[in-house]
């Protein structure tokens, strides 16, 4: 398997996403405004959703594992006079210092998580990183247009085409990111495959090429009620919502017990 989110991928994903839209932010920080003690964004990446959070006076750590996203979110941070903790470090093997109150997953990031053996791992060690009573809070989306497109008559695909596309994002530097992309969706199987190939161009030559490969898989309501059943959490309500990049946002807020 390629790697993920590294040097090329995080200076696109910068060009591209640079910042969460108002919707995001503001539903994120009227959640984080009823936290009782400290807050963590799980799988914050390069800060798209956290620099606008920490810019409106909140206080918020961030954990990623990807040390390329987290060195830009550190950069990011200290052009714009903001202080930040950020954790390098994998959800599988979760260490902090302290427990908090709140810590939430943004964008479909747990998606990422497409193996359910990890995914109920990552869901109890985030039990144990919360305060009695805290909450985890993880945004998700499953992809409804792509199912629509592959049902034949009454007869969903095994496997959808596979989808190509190529998007390029210049920065103000002068340099140019191609992103080659190709995605499979495996309908059964609820997971998404993407190839992705990068370039960086500058005056017509190519500089730097990188290849990722990344797995998605969506989780239907009760499977996700299930799962956070299962590794502990006594109750979990479900918001239905819709943000600037996120269109069908499915929230699921689970509790710790007291
Ligand atoms: C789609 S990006 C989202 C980043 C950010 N939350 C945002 O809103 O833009 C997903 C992030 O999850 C991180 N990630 C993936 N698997 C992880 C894991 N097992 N533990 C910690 N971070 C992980 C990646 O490095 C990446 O930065």
């Amino acid at each position: 398997m390629k790697p993920s989110y590294s040097n090329l991928c995080t200076e696109f994903y910068d060009l591209t996403k640079p910042e969460a839209g108002p919707k995001e932010v503001i539903f994120y920080e009227n959640l984080i405004r009823t936290a009782k003690g400290p807050v963590l964004e799980a799988m914050c990446g390069s800060g798209r959703l956290l620099i606008p959070l920490l810019k409106q006076g909140l206080i918020i750590d961030g954990i990623d594992n990807s040390s390329y996203m987290l060195k830009s979110c550190q950069k990011r941070c200290e052009e714009q006079g903001l202080q930040v903790q950020l954790y390098n470090q994998s959800l599988q093997t979760l260490s902090l210092p302290h427990q908090y109150d709140l810590i939430f997953i943004a964008i479909g990031s747990f998606q990422l998580i497409h193996n359910s053996v990890e995914a109920l791992k990552i869901l109890k060690n985030v039990v144990t990183a919360l305060l009695p009573g805290g909450r985890l809070v993880i945004e998700t989306f499953i992809p409804w247009d792509a199912i629509k497109d592959n049902i034949t008559g009454s007869i969903l695909s095994e496997q959808s085409k596979e989808i190509t596309s190529e998007r390029t994002a210049s920065s103000p530097d002068g340099f140019e990111i191609i992103n080659q992309s190709t995605v499979t969706t495996y309908f059964k199987k609820q997971l998404e495959i993407s190839q992705i190939r990068y370039e960086k161009w500058a005056e017509g030559k190519m500089m730097y090429a990188e290849e990722e490969e990344y797995t998605v898989r969506w989780y239907h309501r009760y499977e996700m009620e299930l799962f956070l059943e299962k590794a502990g959490y006594s109750s979990v309500n479900i918001i239905d919502t819709s943000f600037e990049q996120n269109e069908k946002a499915v929230v699921y807020v689970a509790f710790k017990p007291e």
